[in-house]
């Protein structure tokens, strides 16, 4: 299981600190938002290449931006280890996750939750990380929506042992079994770490419920 803490719930004023609190994760997801593909703005390449500097964690950036084909190698050169597109925000999906894939970084498909599964054969060769949005994208604290778990299903059914899931959005201790349930082993997780008080201790607890 891989667990990754989700800087859009942190508190922005120390990222730093933040980062510092989050060391027993397995990485950090930056959400990318550009107040168009999703209503709100959050924050962008330089962000992400100061706190670069501090840690060996694996740093998985989910563009939630339109046209993320022009920002690909911006977040590359920013340090990112995962760049994640979504299925919706691209007209050249294969394209994209090629260009991704070219720049060295893994690549990774975001689906949100109204939007189908039929294209992931297609994408396959160049596909590296799958992520359910188990939310509509834009905001951290939000619901689980309990209907995507069957999505989460169908997709171990299409995609080989190499390719991961992640599932982003409303993740807690209730939530995540019946996800792990389904075949997944990897998450996104924002609020429940970082408005608990001890995040180590929200991490653990969430690590306890894979098999
Ligand atoms: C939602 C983001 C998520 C979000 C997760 O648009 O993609 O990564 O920050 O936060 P929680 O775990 O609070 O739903
Ligand atoms: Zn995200």
């Amino acid at each position: 299981m891989k667990i990754y803490a989700s800087m859009l719930a942190a508190n922005s004023s120390c990222f730093g600190e933040e980062l510092r609190k989050v060391s027993d994760a397995d990485g950090i997801h930056w959400d990318i938002m550009d107040g168009s593909f999703v209503d709100a703005i959050s924050f962008g390449a330089e962000v992400v290449r100061s706190l670069r500097k501090q840690t060996q964690q694996i740093f998985d950036v989910h563009l939630m931006v339109k046209n993320p084909e022009k920002h690909i190698e911006t977040f590359a050169n920013a340090g990112a280890n995962i760049i994640t597109v979504h299925a919706e925000a691209t007209h050249h999906l294969h394209g994209t996750l090629q260009k991704i894939k070219s720049l060295g970084k893994k690549s990774g498909v975001a689906i949100n939750p109204a939007t189908s599964i039929e294209f992931l054969p297609y994408v396959l060769d160049v596909l590296d990380v799958v992520l359910i949005m188990t939310v509509n994208p834009g905001k951290s604290g939000q619901t689980f929506i309990m209907q995507q778990i069957d999505k989460i299903k169908r997709v171990t059914e299409v995609i080989s042992d190499k390719i991961e899931i992640c599932v982003d959005g409303g993740i807690n201790e209730k939530t995540i079994l019946p996800c792990v349930n389904a075949g997944a082993k990897n998450f996104v997780v924002g609020s429940r770490i970082f408005n608990s008080d001890n995040y180590s201790e929200a991490i653990k607890k969430l690590r306890g419920y894979s098999y």
